[in-house]
């Protein structure tokens, strides 16, 4: 394929999709004007197969390469664990490892409340929505049984239809019933069989309510798959009673205001998202969860708790859901999250939950105890300083002699990095 650079500035391209994902990069880069290095950038595509690359999605030109580090010193359920995370964010890693370190003698206790993914049915125009949310639930045995005859793998494997609900949503255009149908998904993260049997059900669902159905699919507020996790740092452990009051308030503020809450659960967020993506998982559908299970009381909240025990140590725990899997979609294509599932040693989605449920609370004690002591920027310069000292230009060792230059001056930014990156040349 041979493209004058900026001949073609329109986006219609017929046919984009079928192309090769090489020959799609072509017209990009001359609708986009990219230079031979951008191209070539591109068109590598590193540890991904590009036939798998360009099966996952659509459209595929290249690939986003994400470091995954290792987070060390985790012991979960009396076992100790290796935590493949992924994610560009310098930090985080390093605070997973320094949380685990302070409670490595007791580590993380965790547990969950099962594997039950919902689907959601949405029934409108519906005349007598009491009436028929009776007639559904009359129903139960055949719903359950066309549910489990969606997926007999499923219920082989001890999977399947679990419960019925149906709810009463008082809306602008009327009230709507809402079938709930609460699924066991064992080890699959769930929403290809929960929307199957939401979109098989649906005909059946119109005719018993006498409405019209319109939206048959699952639901990211996935709290009946709950994954808890909990700690005890010994307050001698993490640099004294001071040092546990202050994040005990920190936490505190978080549970008082939204605004704190968001950032707090954010910080939450950089360890789970980060083990939900190597593991090829969607991180998208966890983060919906668990921002929402976050605001079930009508306010949105701290996910994790700090309280002081008995004893005077600083009791933590954390409750989200976890709606992940080790079968379907990424999971079990992508050849890093294989490794890094492999890497976890992990056989079950519950246990590979409660990792991350672990993984989460972890980093949201070493970001509370940063910004209760010393605060968030001297650890998080020391390695952001190494990115500045990239961009700035620095390769090889460079990297580092210009990154412990401008932390010395207690000056990470880029004009200085510049500079100092000028003088390590010069010397
Ligand atoms: C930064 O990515 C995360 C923090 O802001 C989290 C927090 O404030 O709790 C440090």
């Amino acid at each position: 394929m041979n493209i004058a650079a900026g001949s073609n500035r329109s986006s219609r391209i017929a046919g984009f999709h079928k192309l090769s994902p090489r020959d799609r990069l072509d017209l990009v880069a001359a609708f986009a004007g990219l230079d031979d290095a951008q191209v070539a950038h591109l068109a590598n595509m590193g540890n991904l197969d590009p036939v798998l690359a360009d099966k996952l999605i659509e459209n595929v030109i290249g690939t986003m390469n994400i470091p995954v580090g290792v987070a060390t010193n985790m012991k979960i359920d009396g076992e100790d664990v290796l935590v493949p995370m992924a994610t560009e964010e310098s930090s985080v890693v390093a605070a997973v490892c320094n949380a685990a370190k302070q409670v490595y003698e007791t580590g993380f206790l965790t547990s969950v409340s099962g594997n039950l993914m919902i689907a959601q049915v949405q029934a409108v125009e519906v005349a007598d929505p009491a009436g028929a949310r009776i007639r559904i639930l009359e129903k139960r045995d055949e719903i359950k049984a066309a549910c489990d005859a969606c997926d007999p793998v499923l219920v082989s494997l001890g999977g399947g239809f679990r419960d019925l609900e149906v709810r009463l949503l008082d809306t602008p255009s009327g009230t709507m019933v809402v079938t709930h149908l609460i699924v066991d998904t064992r080890d699959a993260m769930g929403a290809n069989a929960v929307n199957t049997m939401a979109e098989k059900l649906a005909p059946s669902i119109a005719a018993w309510s006498g409405g019209r159905v319109y939206l048959r699919i699952l639901s990211n507020l996935a709290d009946r798959r709950l994954a808890r996790a909990r700690a005890v740092w010994k307050a001698a452990d993490i640099g004294g009673e001071a040092v546990r009051d202050g994040i005990v308030s920190a936490y505190e503020f978080a549970a008082a205001d939204p605004y704190r809450a968001a950032t707090h659960n954010k910080g939450i967020m950089n360890g789970i998202s980060a083990v939900v993506l190597a593991t090829g998982n969607d991180t998208r559908a966890v983060e919906a969860g668990a921002h929402a299970y976050a605001a079930r009381s009508g306010r949105y909240t701290s996910l994790t708790t700090y309280e002081v025990d008995k004893d005077g140590n600083l009791s933590a725990s954390i409750e989200l859901p976890l709606a992940v899997g080790l079968i379907g979609g990424a999971t079990k294509v992508h050849p890093t999250a294989r490794a890094c599932l492999a890497i976890l040693g992990v056989t079950t989605a519950e246990r590979l939950a409660r990792i991350i449920a672990a993984v989460g609370l972890a980093q949201n004690f070493s970001a509370l105890k940063a910004l209760a002591t010393t605060g968030i920027q001297k650890g998080h310069m020391a390695l952001h300083a190494q990115n500045i000292a990239m961009m700035a230009g620095a390769v090889g060792e460079e990297i580092d002699r210009v990154a412990r230059l401008l932390v010395e001056r207690a000056s990470v930014r880029m004009d200085v990095a510049q500079k100092v990156l000028e003088e390590v040349r010069g010397s």
